[in-house]
């Protein structure tokens, strides 16, 4: 059964202890924001809109949330009760789930299964509960025949009530017309001055409403990112879930905890990925490739069979059957064919490289268009930059450059070209062409002799 609903997101408090100049929901874990991680596990669940109650740092949340997210923008932080009403004008008739902007290991299948329950049992509200071990700071559920009937804050509870293990998730399903009607009869909370939205519980329940509970498993799921501790905690969480999606997908992870890879990260069958690799942003890596140990990928595609070993790629396309690394760096706007090797300490920028192209040591290719089979001698560096303007050089197919030469750009080397090792290269070398441009060598004959005589 497929319900579609309303979700609200409650991503307006200060999160003071996150000690940051960024507000709590716009953190990230696993390179995706807080709130998005919500966002996108309500819209897996079927939401047909989402409402994000902004407050602290507004503008920051506006920037990076979900296309499409309508926000209610609370004025003055009095409680759970008070963002919820900011959100009501927004909401509309069917079903409205409330989640909050700061536990981002929630899914779509709880949410789902909330919905269900509160569809098939014709209630009017639904709390998310769970079973804590240490129920302290949370909310208690208090319950009648099976159903709930209030929901007692920790520091209104009795003695009695404070034992209570099944805690309030701050997540909720309500009948729309429920939530538009229960919500603008919350009383200030005398003492803290806050309107709590957990009043509506016994508002409902007054008016002979059906208020249930859905008893969530797994505990992580409900768990709050307060700090940075906690945030690390979601990370390591949200990282498993990711890992072994990939895994059961057909990609080998050796070590899943020591191995970092952003939602949306896309990784072909029979990949490997080996300990240290961190894949972000829009990275894409093919079938068969190993990437790792000790990588960083970012927004860079990888063809099938290709192997990268100890190195960093940014904003760069990699062909297929290539080797990369190790300890090489492949800076944006860089294109390598197939068949490439791109060895140890190698430098791309902004370049493109031909298949069949080795560059195999200690070289910087800047600027530069490279043709296909072309060999790059130990030590070659393309010379882009006078200090004011950067240049590109231009090298033909089945060129040769010879180990230590310098290309100042702009030059280019056509097809066949070949240059003398230790050669300064400043003027375009023809096809089929050897160029030699360094000083002739001289002997002094017994010159060794003749100096160690003089002492
Ligand atoms: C709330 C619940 C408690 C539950 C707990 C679960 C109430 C009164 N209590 O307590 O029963 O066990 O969550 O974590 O609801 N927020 C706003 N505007 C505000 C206040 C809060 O947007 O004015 C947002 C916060 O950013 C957060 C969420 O609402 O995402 C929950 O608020 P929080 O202050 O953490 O509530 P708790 O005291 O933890
Ligand atoms: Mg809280």
């Amino acid at each position: 059964m497929e319900n579609k609903f309303t979700a609200i997101i409650l991503a307006a408090g200060m999160g003071t202890r996150m000690k940051s100049n960024l507000p709590k929901p716009a953190h990230k874990a696993c390179g995706k924001a807080l709130i998005n991680w919500v966002s996108d596990a309500a819209k897996k669940a079927g939401a047909e809109k989402i409402i994000a109650v902004v407050g602290h740092g507004k503008e920051e949340i506006e920037k990076i949330a979900r296309e499409g997210t309508v926000f209610a923008e609370q004025k003055n932080m009095l409680g759970t009760g008070d963002a919820v009403s900011s959100a009501l004008p927004f909401v509309e008739p069917g079903y409205t789930v409330i989640l909050c902007g700061d536990t981002p290991i929630i899914t779509a299948e709880t949410i789902k299964g909330a919905l269900n329950e509160t569809v098939e049992k014709g209630l009017d509200a639904l709390v998310l509960t769970a079973d804590a071990e240490d129920p302290t700071g949370y909310g208690r559920i208090i319950k009648e025949n099976g159903l709930v009937k209030k929901i007692v804050e920790e520091k209104n509870c009795s003695p009695e009530e404070k034992k209570i293990t099944e805690i309030n998730s701050g997540m909720f399903v309500f009948k729309s017309d429920a939530l538009l009607s229960s919500v603008p009869k919350i009383e200030k909370n005398e003492v803290s001055g806050e309107y709590y939205f957990t009043d509506t519980v016994e508002i409902l329940v007054s008016k002979g409403k059906k208020v249930g509970s859905y008893k969530i498993a797994d505990f992580d799921e409900i768990m709050g990112v307060n700090d940075r501790v906690a945030l690390s905690k979601a990370d390591a969480v949200l990282r498993k879930r990711i890992n072994y999606d990939l895994m059961y997908s057909g990609v080998t992870i050796i070590d899943p905890e020591r191995t970092y890879i952003e939602d949306g990260v896309k990784i072909g069958r029979d990949s490997v990925v080996l300990p240290g690799t961190v894949l972000e942003g829009d990275t894409v890596i093919g079938a068969g490739c190993v990437i790792g140990p000790d990588t960083k990928l970012k927004n860079t595609i990888i063809g099938d069979g290709t192997e990268v070993v100890k190195s960093v790629g940014l904003d760069c396309v990699v062909g297929e059957n290539t080797t990369v690394g190790p300890f090489a760096y492949l800076r944006p706007d860089t294109k390598v064919g197939n068949h490439c090797r791109i060895g140890d300490f190698v430098e791309l920028k902004n370049s493109t490289i031909g298949d069949g192209t080795k560059v195999s040591h200690l070289t910087y290719v800047g600027d530069s268009d490279v043709g296909e089979r072309v060999n790059f001698g130990c030590g070659t560096v393309t010379v882009n930059y006078d200090g004011a303007k950067k240049y590109r050089t231009t090298i033909g197919n089945d060129v040769f450059v010879g180990c230590n030469s310098n290309l100042v750009a702009p030059v280019t080397l056509s097809d066949g070209a070949y240059t003398a090792a230790g050669s300064t290269i400043t003027d375009d070398v023809p096809e089929s062409t050897l160029a030699i441009a360094r000083a002739r060598q001289v002997n002094k004959d017994k010159w060794n002799d003749r100096r160690k005589n003089k002492k």
